[in-house]
């Protein structure tokens, strides 16, 4: 069976309690990943997240060349010596990730050329590359999109340059700070993104020996090296995946401990969780959630770090539908982030698509049901509602979820959450009947 045949089967209405430790960050870790191959010495890097899409990214390096190694489930061994010029990155998987693009950066900075196979990833609206592209013109390389659909990225000569960047870009910033860091000369690149995932793949690019100052601002000065060296490093925790069980948290009124990751990171989210009624407290690398009672409705519009992330927009309104009163959701970085709200009506939600708004009239409970995951977050917010549902729920396309979510369901049910994995068709009714009986 292939793998999109999955399905996580759910049954709501536990509380979630105990503890739960948060993955690398998926965001970093592609842009990270990528950088390494900018080396022809051997990295390590640490805290990797066994996701799909780090391991496609991962498989796409290796099939140019590169040679990748677990040392253990997180913890990745790449020499990128062996990659051979030229060498167009294509294969059925990569077009399937948006992070296919960072490869575009990287080997234009090491081999002054590059040829890879258009981005994929979640559709959540247009999504285009411009803004790279003007960056990679801008430090003296020709672009052209070639029939089959990649991109070909060139120069004899890379040169530093003033860059602007008309739109906040969280992947035209790492990519063009990629190409930058072995671009003779200094880059500046003004409106840039200030993600944590931004300082992290700056950090890293210097530990190899770039000259990057700063990532975290918008103006992000680069000085051009000759070249990069071997590093050991260690990738951030996700913001997002911690935000996605601060939500499931919330939903099921429980009480858990959040381990493994940056609080100052998950600002924007602690503070709607309190707006809404519950408990976060902030340690030095953890933080405690608890939730009880009515929740109350706010209003979250999503805007480029430190605003709130759009990448938690979707778990967000699936709390948000439990909340007494009206809540309005207002996406302002992608056009077509609201596709999860057919689901959740489907679960008894009352929720009204505005243009770039979702109007949120708070019900009392879910109910379980059938549900498809559209994209990766989508596909989260419907496993945050199914965990607070009455009754049984499925969910299909869970390839989505799988892009992101380490050990999702091992993760829930360490909680207490009823949540399985069925690989069979079988396996999901059988799993539906011994979670039904339990009710
Ligand atoms: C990254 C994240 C994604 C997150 C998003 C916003 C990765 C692999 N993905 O996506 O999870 O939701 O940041 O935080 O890190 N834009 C242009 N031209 C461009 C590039 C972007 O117009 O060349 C527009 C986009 O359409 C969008 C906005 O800029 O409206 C922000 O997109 P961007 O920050 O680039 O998102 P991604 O890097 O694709």
């Amino acid at each position: 069976m292939a793998s999109n045949e999955e399905q996580y089967v759910i049954r709501g209405g536990k509380r979630l309690e105990g503890e739960v430790v948060i993955a690398g960050a998926k965001n970093a870790a592609l842009g990270i990943l990528a950088a390494a191959v900018m080396t022809d010495d051997k990295v390590t890097i640490e805290n990797v997240p066994y996701v799909s899409d780090t391991r496609t990214l991962l498989k796409a390096i290796e099939n140019i060349g590169a040679s990748v190694k677990y040392l253990d489930k997180h913890t990745v061994e790449i020499c990128g010596k062996g990659i051979r010029e030229g060498q167009p990155v294509d294969d059925e998987y990569i077009r399937r990730i948006r992070a296919s693009y960072y490869l575009i950066g990287a080997l234009l900075g090491k081999h002054k050329y590059a040829n890879v196979a258009l981005p994929g990833g979640c559709d959540i609206g247009s999504r285009p590359i411009d803004l790279h592209i003007k960056g990679f013109e801008k430090l003296g390389a020709k672009t052209e999109i070639v029939s089959g659909g990649s991109i070909i990225a060139q120069a004899e000569e890379l040169h530093g340059a003033h860059i602007y960047l008309d739109t906040v870009s969280v992947g035209a910033t790492i990519n063009i700070m990629m190409a930058a860091a072995l671009s003779p000369g200094k880059t500046t690149i003004e409106n840039a993104a200030k993600e944590p995932h931004i300082v992290d793949v700056a950090n890293f690019l210097n530990t190899m020996g770039a000259n990057i100052k700063g990532a975290g601002t918008d103006v992000i000065r680069v000085r051009g090296v000759d070249k990069l060296h071997g590093a050991e490093y260690s990738i951030i925790p996700d913001q997002i995946e911690a935000g996605t069980f601060m939500a499931m948290t919330v939903a099921t009124r429980g009480n858990v401990l959040i381990k493994n990751v940056i609080p100052k990171h998950l600002e924007a989210i602690s503070s709607k969780l309190v707006e809404m009624g519950a408990h976060v407290i902030e340690y030095d690398d953890s933080v405690r959630v608890m939730a009880d009672g009515i929740l109350k409705s706010t209003h979250i519009k999503t805007l480029p770090y430190p605003g709130f992330p759009t990448d938690m927009q979707a778990q967000m309104a699936a709390i948000l539908a439990l909340a007494d009163g009206t809540s309005i959701v207002t996406e302002s970085i992608f056009e077509n982030r609201f596709r999860y709200v057919a689901e959740l009506a489907r679960m008894g939600a009352k929720i009204r698509v505005e243009g770039n708004s979702a109007i949120i009239t708070g019900i009392k409970k879910y109910n379980g049901a059938t549900l498809k995951a559209s994209d990766l977050r989508a596909g989260a917010a419907l496993v945050i509602a199914a965990l607070s549902a009455n009754g049984v729920s499925t969910i299909q396309d869970i390839q989505y979820i799988k892009r992101g979510y380490e050990d999702f369901d091992e993760k829930v049910s360490s909680l207490g959450g009823m949540m399985k994995l069925a690989k069979t068709e079988q396996d999901v009714q059988r799993n539906k009947l011994e979670m039904a009986s339990n009710l």
